[in-house]
This record gives C-alpha cells, structure tokens and sequence, in this order.
C-alpha cells in the first residue's frame, strides 16, 4: 500500500521487478489517478491518508512518500495511526524536514505545499507519541541542490 502514490510510477515498478506482487495505492488527487499507467489504474484509488479505506492488518507493507508533510498536525496524527493499523507491521514513511536554520528557510522558500514543518527530532518525538513503530526517512533542502 502506496500512501499518496501520485501517478503510482512506484508501484508500477515494484509490479515490474516482483512479478506477481499485490499493490495498492490512494491518492487523493483524480487527476494522478486518472494519469497513472493503464496497467496499474485499477490497483488505485480515491483515498484520503487521514482515513485510510482498508482493514487493519490489510498489507505486508505500508509506504508513504513525500506525501505526509502536506497535513495539517490534526490529519497528520490520524494519518500516522492509520498507518500503523493498517499494516502488519512493516511500514515505512518518508518526509520533509530540515537539521539547521538554512534548511529550514529552503524548506519554507521552496516547499509550497507542506503544512507540518517539523525538525528531525520532533518528527521522530511525534512518531513515538502517536505510536508509530515502522521506519522512516527523511529529505532535506540542502544548499546548491
Ligand atoms: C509530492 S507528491 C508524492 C507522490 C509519490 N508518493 C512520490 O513520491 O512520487 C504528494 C502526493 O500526496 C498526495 N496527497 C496530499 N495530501 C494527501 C492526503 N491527505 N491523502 C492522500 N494523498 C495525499 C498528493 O495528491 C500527491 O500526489
């Protein structure tokens, strides 16, 4: 389960190298759905990260890239949760962040769509207080990149 999988060019790859595998993904624009490889359309759908429209225990394993730091911090903590019930217990979520002061206004000059800027070590105190307990990366605005 792809989390905010955009055109779903992830998972149409994963399915591409491990012939056979399962994947979903939701996003809640139409027009990455609609535009996403005819091969994988039907694996995706309409779905909001903050009421993710599965089982709990539903998936192997959950990804969400990019995608978790366009929350507000109310959506963002029911987005967290929703991740870790839906899992089985793998999941992995990546964000943006910033180490310093110079990436932290690269990152508000640069990123019009975040809504939660947080530093390493509050993204990592609001996973352990949400009770997440997958992985999780991070990208930063590096000077020059
Ligand atoms: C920067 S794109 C990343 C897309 C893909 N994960 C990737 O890494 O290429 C962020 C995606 O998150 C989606 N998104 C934003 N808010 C969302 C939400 N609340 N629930 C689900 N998807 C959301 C956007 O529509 C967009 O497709």
């Amino acid at each position: 389960m792809d989390v905010g999988c955009g055109m779903a060019h992830l998972l149409y790859e994963l399915t591409q190298v491990v012939p056979g595998m399962i994947v979903n993904g939701i996003d809640i624009s139409q027009y990455a759905l609609e535009h996403a490889k005819e091969e994988i359309r039907d694996r995706l759908q309409y779905g909001q990260a903050q009421n993710i429209p599965f089982d709990d225990d539903e998936f192997d394993l959950v990804i969400s890239l990019a995608t978790l730091h366009n929350l507000k911090i109310y959506d963002l903590k029911k987005a967290v949760q929703e991740i870790e019930r839906v899992s089985k217990g793998k999941s992995y979520i990546m964000v943006e962040s910033f180490r310093n002061d110079r990436e932290e206004v690269n990152m508000l000059y640069w990123q019009l769509t975040c809504a939660s800027y947080y530093a390493v070590d509050e993204w990592e105190w609001l996973y352990k207080e949400w009770g997440y307990t997958g992985d999780y990366s991070f990208i930063f605005f590096e000077d020059g990149k």
